[in-house]
């Protein structure tokens, strides 16, 4: 029976309050409005992000709302689309993105940049373009975080939000190519365009850094430090191209400037803490050494020496590995169908009713990144 123009009654992971764990509700997905569109979610990635919204209650236009439901790293199925969309049909694989890509603004229009903000302000407290969200628990409204809400089997986005993909993609995997693997491999290929040869180190072996180390190795760096506190994650990097792997001790940047006798040319910091972001800018070499911040901090500040900067470092930061959201995340799908690694950033596979699961092991010695399966069988979406 067809379910375009109807409410669908489903189940999602909310989170009631900040710091607790996630209970599984059956809410109602509301109909798409007018440029949205309603996806079946197959796949979510569990991502550090998910974990750090939850624990942190945020504050001015990063204040939390609850009831909400996390997930923005996710592949399904469209269900239905609003009126007004013309480039998504009922059928078509897709990603859902945190970041918009209106191409129309002065950010979409240069080649440059993929800082679009079209209904960014919404999007931070929960609301689509219309202020509400189509996520509802028993009437009351259920917040989506950052206009995605992947921890539910349905969900609604906007056009500007979404990639389409090829029909053969495994939505398990390149749900990936969301968040957390795009933004590392864009780190070292977009932002830092890591040249042949060069001398490269990361600070942070999550997804999003084992992802800067492959970025690093497809462009064929001469070596490729990696830095990380736990030592359980250097198999993994030394597998996705490291070259040397140190564990995090002070004064790490000064260890890696001796290890390379002066500097990198590339440090990206993955991890998030600004003691960290501070240690790989002072990695980098005199001249022409760059640092590029991709882990998040929303409270506290690095601090930066400026004659660092004066001695000709640059320092940069990224969102999304500077990928321009709808245009380029299926063209990471095609180098995933080629070459790209994906399969080996996933250690777990789970359903949604374990999603707790995923978070403790989040923390845990060894865990990269798990995928929450939404539905029992999708047949032909999933290769678990
Ligand atoms: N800028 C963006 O667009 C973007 C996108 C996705 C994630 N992020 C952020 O990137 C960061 C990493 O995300 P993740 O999912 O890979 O997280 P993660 O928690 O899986 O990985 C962080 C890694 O840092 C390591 N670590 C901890 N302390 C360290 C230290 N002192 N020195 C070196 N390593 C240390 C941990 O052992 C872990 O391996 C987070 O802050 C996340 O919020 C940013």
């Amino acid at each position: 029976m067809s379910t375009t123009g109807q409410v669908i009654k489903c189940k999602a992971a909310v989170a009631w309050v900040p710091g607790k764990p996630l209970s599984i509700e059956d809410v109602e997905v509301a109909p798409p409005k007018a440029h949205e569109v309603r996806i079946k979610v197959v796949a979510a990635g569990v991502s550090h992000t998910d974990w750090e919204y939850l624990n942190q209650t945020g504050s001015g236009t990063k204040l939390r709302r609850f009831p909400l439901v996390l997930g923005r790293e996710a592949a399904g199925i469209v269900e239905s689309v609003g009126p007004e969309v013309t480039d998504f049909s009922p059928g078509d694989n897709v990603i859902p993105l945190f970041l918009p890509q209106c191409g129309d603004c002065v950010q979409c229009r240069g080649p440059k940049r993929n800082q679009c903000r079209k209904n960014w302000a919404n999007a931070q407290v929960g609301v689509l373009a219309d202020g509400t969200s189509r996520i509802s628990f028993e009437g009351q409204q259920v917040y989506q975080y950052l206009g995605v809400s992947s921890f539910c089997q349905y969900t609604v986005v906007t056009d500007i939000c979404l990639a389409k993909l090829r029909s053969d993609a495994p939505l398990d995997k390149v749900c990936l190519l969301g968040w957390d693997v795009a933004t590392g491999y864009g780190a070292a290929a977009n932002v830092c365009k890591v040249e042949k040869d060069s001398l490269c180190a990361v600070f942070g072996l999550g997804a999003v850094g084992l992802a800067a180390v492959m970025g690093c190795r497809a462009a064929k760096a001469k070596m490729i430090i990696a830095v990380d506190s736990n030592a359980d994650k250097f198999a993994k990097a030394r597998m996705l191209g490291a070259t040397d792997c140190v564990v995090y001790t002070e004064p790490i940047g000064q260890v890696l400037v001796n290890m390379t006798d002066g500097g990198v040319d590339y440090a990206l910091e993955c991890d998030g803490s600004p003691d960290v972001m501070s240690a790989a800018l002072e990695s980098t070499t005199d001249g022409w050494g760059t640092c590029v911040i991709v882990g998040e901090t929303e409270t506290e500040a690095m601090s930066v020496t400026v004659e660092k900067l004066l001695m000709g470092r640059t320092l940069k930061g990224t969102y999304f590995g500077d990928w321009h959201s709808m245009e380029e995340v299926p063209r990471l799908v095609d180098d995933y169908m080629n070459k790209l690694k994906l399969d080996e950033f996933v250690d777990r596979n789970l359903p949604l009713d374990q999603i707790n699961t995923a978070f403790e092991s989040m923390k845990s010695e060894d865990s990269i990144h798990t995928v929450i399966h939404l539905w029992e069988e999708t047949p032909g979406c999933c290769t678990k």
